[in-house]
């Protein structure tokens, strides 16, 4: 019924020219769309689905970068000795050190991989524990305040992380320090004789 009395409009009336030209724009719109998807649309697009399929074929061919920690282990005896017994071990070598692939190849060293310093470290470590990155299960992993933290312990704020924490077993010096306090403490309990 509306699609007729629409079809009767156009047929009889004298004033549809506006009508005749939107339409006319449209089709040459449609025609122009269809032709530059046919012209843009890169080979193998759609084949799998609403992307280029052969995407999927140039990334599992991509050369490899990251490894494990185990590949870098085999070299790296001391490293391996103090990381996998601190609160580190779960923790990439990559993330801190930069990829394998750029340090190692055919088992030969080929590359230097990033080893930061001083303030560099701070802004390392903050990556993970700043306690400002509100997204952080603070269950899964401690996070601190600065400088609060440093003040707590009341050292310079200028402190950088590693001066107490070995980055590769973050709590060894911390431990030990706590050892070492509770032996000087024991004595003193001891009724005298
Ligand atoms: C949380 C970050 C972090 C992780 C994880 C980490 N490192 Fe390090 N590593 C550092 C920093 C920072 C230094 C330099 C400061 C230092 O030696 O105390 C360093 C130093 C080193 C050095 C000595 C470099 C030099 O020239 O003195 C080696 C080798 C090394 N790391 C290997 C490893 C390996 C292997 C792993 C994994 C088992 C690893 N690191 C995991 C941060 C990290
Ligand atoms: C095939 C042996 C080998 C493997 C595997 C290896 N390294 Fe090394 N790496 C070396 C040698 C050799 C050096 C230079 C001497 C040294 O510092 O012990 C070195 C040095 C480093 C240094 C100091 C900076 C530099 O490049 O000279 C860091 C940091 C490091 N390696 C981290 C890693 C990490 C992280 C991995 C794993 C992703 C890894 N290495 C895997 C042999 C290896
Ligand atoms: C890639 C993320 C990451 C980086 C970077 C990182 N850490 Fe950690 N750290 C962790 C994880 C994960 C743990 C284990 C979970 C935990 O105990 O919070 C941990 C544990 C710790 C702990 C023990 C917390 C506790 O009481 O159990 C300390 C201390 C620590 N890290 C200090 C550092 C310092 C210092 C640096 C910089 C050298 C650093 N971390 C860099 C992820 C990271
Ligand atoms: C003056 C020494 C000192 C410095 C410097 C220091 N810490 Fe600590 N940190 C400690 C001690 C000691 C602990 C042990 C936990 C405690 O009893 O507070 C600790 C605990 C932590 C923890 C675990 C917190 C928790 O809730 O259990 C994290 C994470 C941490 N430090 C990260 C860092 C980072 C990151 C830096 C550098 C910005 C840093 N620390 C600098 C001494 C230090």
């Amino acid at each position: 019924m509306h699609i007729q009395s629409v079809r009767r409009y156009l047929l009889q009336s004298n004033h549809n020219s506006h009508v005749k030209r939107i339409i006319v724009g449209l089709l040459v719109l449609a025609v122009f769309g269809f032709a530059s998807k046919l012209i843009f649309a890169p080979a193998t697009f759609g084949d799998l689905g609403h992307y280029r399929a052969k995407a999927i074929l140039e990334e599992a061919n991509l050369e490899p970068r990251l490894m494990t920690n185990e590949s870098c282990l085999t070299c790296h005896q001391h490293e391996k000795r103090k990381h996998l017994k601190g609160t580190h071990k779960t923790v990439s070598c990559e993330f801190c050190h930069g990829a394998y692939f750029d340090h190692i190849l055919d088992d030969k060293k080929i590359g230097t991989l990033d080893v930061k310093k001083g303030e560099e470290i701070r802004v390392l470590c903050l990556r993970c524990h700043n306690k400002e990155i509100q997204a952080r299960p603070t269950d899964k992993i401690k996070t601190v305040a600065l400088p609060q933290h440093l003040e707590e312990k009341r050292v310079r704020t200028t402190h950088t992380c590693d001066q107490c924490h070995y980055v590769h077993a973050p709590l060894e010096y911390v431990n030990l320090a706590k050892k070492m306090m509770r032996i000087k403490d024991e004595p003193e309990k001891e009724p005298c004789p």
